[in-house]
């Protein structure tokens, strides 16, 4: 399947606190590639901040916005896009980002991911008495979604580097498939 799609990105999914943002920065330096992250983009265009865009317009204003995002990444190349964890759970989403870009799922257990996030308020969806509890049942529901990567990157035993370098070696195995 793979082997008809043309690879000008790289796109990074997960759950947060997988180090999406981060690893991407790291590929994207060592790519020469622009580095996106679509949270940024949308509180750039919206003028306010995740915690307020979901306060004021809720979730689906949110998922409204990301899906606009996602249709304009399809014009773009040698990009490295890093999405909001959310993201590839609403249909098409998925689909239209592995059109022009090799998708890597950045990958770590719900201890791993309390661990990281813990103490942060940014994230409207964890801000919860029992933030845990809430990403054991997101990652759950969110599994099946992240599993339809093309790779699947386990970050847990390994530093922020030794990721970027298994996801830039994974993207030139890819980009030397399709030459
Ligand atoms: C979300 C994750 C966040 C951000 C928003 C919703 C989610 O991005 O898009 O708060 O649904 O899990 P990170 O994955 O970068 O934290």
């Amino acid at each position: 399947m793979i082997a008809t799609r043309q690879i000008h990105n790289l796109s990074l999914i997960g759950f947060s606190g997988t180090g999406k943002s981060s690893v991407g920065r790291l590929v994207a330096d060592a790519l020469r590639f622009t580095f996106l992250d679509t949270d940024s983009v949308i509180e750039a265009r919206a003028g306010k901040i995740i915690r307020e865009i979901f306060a004021q317009d809720g979730e689906t204003g949110f998922r409204e916005w990301e899906r606009r995002i996602v249709e304009e990444l399809a014009r773009r190349t040698r990009t490295v896009i890093s999405t909001g964890g959310g993201l590839p759970t609403v249909e098409g989403n998925l689909a239209s980002l592995k059109a022009h870009s090799l998708v890597v799922c950045l990958w770590a257990s719900p201890e791993k991911i309390f661990e990281r996030v813990k103490g942060q308020s940014h994230r409207p969806l964890l801000n919860q008495p029992d933030p845990m509890a809430e990403i054991t049942r997101l990652l759950a529901l969110r599994g099946p979604f992240y599993r339809q990567a093309d790779v699947l990157v386990n970050t847990e035993m390994r530093s922020l580097r030794e990721v970027a370098m298994q996801v830039i070696h994974q993207f030139r195995l890819a980009q030397a498939a399709h030459k």
